[in-house]
């Protein structure tokens, strides 16, 4: 029999809840003010981004060079208008198939990681009312760099003891999927092939998973 997974790292935004339309919205918002339109593949390259890296490639795309206090200040209204769509959140939010994978990990005994690149991850892990599931939640407050740099990963597993070998990431960003195939674990991608190139196998959702599937996934059938 093969060994067992024993602890799995989620990514935030588009994998536990639909806030990555949030960030999108709010850069689409600070781009119009450039005078640069966001598209939606300008946004799956932003997926997993810190956002100081998010504004360097929207600067980038619309060709336009900031002083320090400006880059500072789109950065600040940018989160302003992010935490005001994201304000009503509630447990509702979880999405789909989350809480029974949250059930199934803690009823095998796996542990449970978040590793993110938002700096807000915390206080949306309250509004969801799942914070105190997760035994590690390492974001983008402790991390120096961005997916696909494997550090949030890596330190994830380092806090939960784990072999990074016996961890599985479940990603919705091509930057998560390269940081946890960098990390030396097992990326499970929560979206499409296309799009998640590298990923070792993908779901539309959590909600496309089913119990035996988990089984198989952390070989425990
Ligand atoms: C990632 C999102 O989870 O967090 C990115 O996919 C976002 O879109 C990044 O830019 C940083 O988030 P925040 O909340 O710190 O601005
Ligand atoms: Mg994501």
């Amino acid at each position: 029999m093969k060994t067992a997974y024993q602890c799995a790292i989620f990514d935030l935004d588009g994998v536990i809840v639909d806030t990555a339309k949030f960030h999108f919205f709010a850069w689409k918002k600070i781009a119009a003010t450039l005078g640069y339109i966001l598209t939606d593949k300008n946004n799956d390259q932003l997926k997993g981004v810190s956002r100081v890296d998010s504004l360097k490639r929207i600067l980038q795309w619309s060709n336009t060079q900031l002083d320090t206090a400006k880059f500072e200040s789109l950065l600040v209204q940018k989160n302003k208008d992010y935490l005001e769509l994201i304000q009503g959140i509630q447990p509702q939010d979880i999405l789909p198939g989350i809480p029974k994978t949250l059930t199934f990990l803690k009823q095998n005994k796996i542990k449970i990681g978040l590793g993110s690149a938002s700096k807000n991850a915390i206080p949306i892990l309250e509004k969801l009312k799942i914070l105190d599931i997760f035994d590690v939640v390492i974001d983008g407050n402790q991390v120096m760099r961005s997916k696909p740099d494997p550090e949030v990963f890596i330190k994830g597993s380092t806090a939960m003891q784990v072999n990074p070998k016996l961890c599985i990431v479940f990603e919705d960003a091509s930057s998560g999927i390269e940081a946890a195939n960098a990390a030396g674990m097992k990326a499970v991608g929560i979206g499409s092939k296309e799009d998640l190139i590298g990923a070792s196998i993908c779901f539309p959702s959590f909600d496309a998973i089913s119990v035996n599937q988990l089984s198989d996934l952390f070989n425990l059938s």
